[in-house]
């Protein structure tokens, strides 16, 4: 376990003596409308009422409109350089108040209480920070870790089910890259009767593990893309008429890179087709059509992380065991998109 992450409910001594050690009038909670409300349960338990800059949810706002908002709310309130931010909510505000405070007067200590299982399995730990600029995700950031992170699956409750199950496919990309024995239990538990804590922990250990080895990308942590390259390009394709959920991207991405990682010799057949039924059985199909084929290779095609003619990838050797630094052709990664399609 990454030792700054904490799975439990909020009233513990670790997240008790925390907001105990700075100033009250300088901890400000950053939420969303859907997570107000949660800052109830902080005044119940910690007797200090917490000022909150609400930003309404979305990825649309996770822009430097927003963080401008935030920069000037510190600012008026006289936000000081010895202060607390909570992060309170799902990625959007654990990535863009996470940014606010490693910029703010050069950098504020905050935490983050993420809400969302994406979040608490992804978003929230780690320590990428940052906002969407023009038309592109994430293009501004830094990495600055929490002091320290509280996840507490009851949060879920009232969480939409297809933001969950969204989530979820970071947890199986977990499974398949690293833990075999994981994925074994997050596949072959009925999904309504996950230990949704053990899970959480189990992603943490593992991204975790990941993150704390190469903190900077340079070769493991690419691991954690397995999935995302033909992922992403979906979910860019779909912008603009019918976004779709970022897991649900995921997901398909998984299935065809796995059936990639097929094509190149590295995973055994048997292996790709339960990959491919657990996760059909779990996710909705994305549709694509195949005259889409070209859009989505060129949208990979313009990843910055691509030199030649050959796109970047992170395939699987094994379910448990994915490897870095792998490249597909076009023509590889236009049979898995057809397979995909049928
Ligand atoms: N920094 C990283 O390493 C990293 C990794 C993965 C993803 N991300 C980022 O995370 C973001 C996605 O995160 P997300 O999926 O949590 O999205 P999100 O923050 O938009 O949350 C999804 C929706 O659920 C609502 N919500 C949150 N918690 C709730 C709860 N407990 N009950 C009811 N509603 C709730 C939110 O208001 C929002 O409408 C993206 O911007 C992505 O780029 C960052
Ligand atoms: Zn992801």
């Amino acid at each position: 376990m990454m030792n700054n992450v904490h799975i439990s409910p909020l009233d513990n001594e670790v997240f008790l003596k925390l907001i105990q050690s700075y100033e009250p009038d300088q901890i400000i909670a950053i939420v969303d409308e859907n997570t107000v409300g949660f800052l109830d349960y902080i005044h119940l338990i910690t007797d200090i009422n917490i000022d909150a800059i609400q930003l309404p949810s979305g990825e649309q706002h996770k822009n430097i409109q927003s963080l401008a908002g935030i920069w000037s709310d510190l600012t008026q309130h006289n936000f000081r350089r010895n202060g607390l931010i909570i992060n309170l909510g799902g990625g959007v505000i654990t990535d863009l108040g996470g940014f606010a405070a490693a910029t703010y007067k050069r950098g504020v200590d905050f935490i983050n209480i993420p809400t969302t299982l994406l979040s608490m399995v992804d978003a929230a730990i780690g320590g990428k920070t940052g906002i969407d600029f023009l038309d592109f995700k994430n293009q501004i950031g830094v990495i600055k870790d929490a002091e320290a992170v509280f996840c507490d699956v009851a949060y879920f409750d009232s969480l939409p089910t297809e933001e969950l199950l969204s989530g979820f496919a970071e947890v199986i990309k977990h499974g398949l890259i690293a833990d075999e024995k994981y994925w074994r239990y997050c596949i072959g538990t009925p999904y309504a009767e996950l230990k949704w804590s053990k899970v959480v922990k189990g992603s943490i250990d593992i991204k975790g593990g990941i993150v704390s080895r190469d903190p900077e990308e340079k070769g493991e942590r690419k691991l954690l893309n397995f999935g995302h390259t033909i992922g992403h390009a979906i979910e860019s394709l779909r912008l603009e008429q019918k976004p779709i959920l970022h897991g649900f991207g995921v997901a398909a991405g998984m299935i065809m890179e796995a059936h990639i990682s097929m094509q190149k010799g590295l995973l055994a057949e048997e292996a790709f087709k339960k990959i491919e039924e657990k996760i059909s059985a779990l996710f909705p199909k994305v549709s694509i059509l195949k005259t889409e084929i070209p859009a989505l290779l060129d949208i990979m095609k313009n990843d910055k992380k691509n030199t030649s003619q050959e796109i970047n990838f992170t395939l699987l050797e094994e379910i448990g065991k994915g490897v870095f630094n792998q490249t597909a052709s076009k023509v590889e990664i236009s049979k898995s998109l057809e397979y995909y399609i049928g």
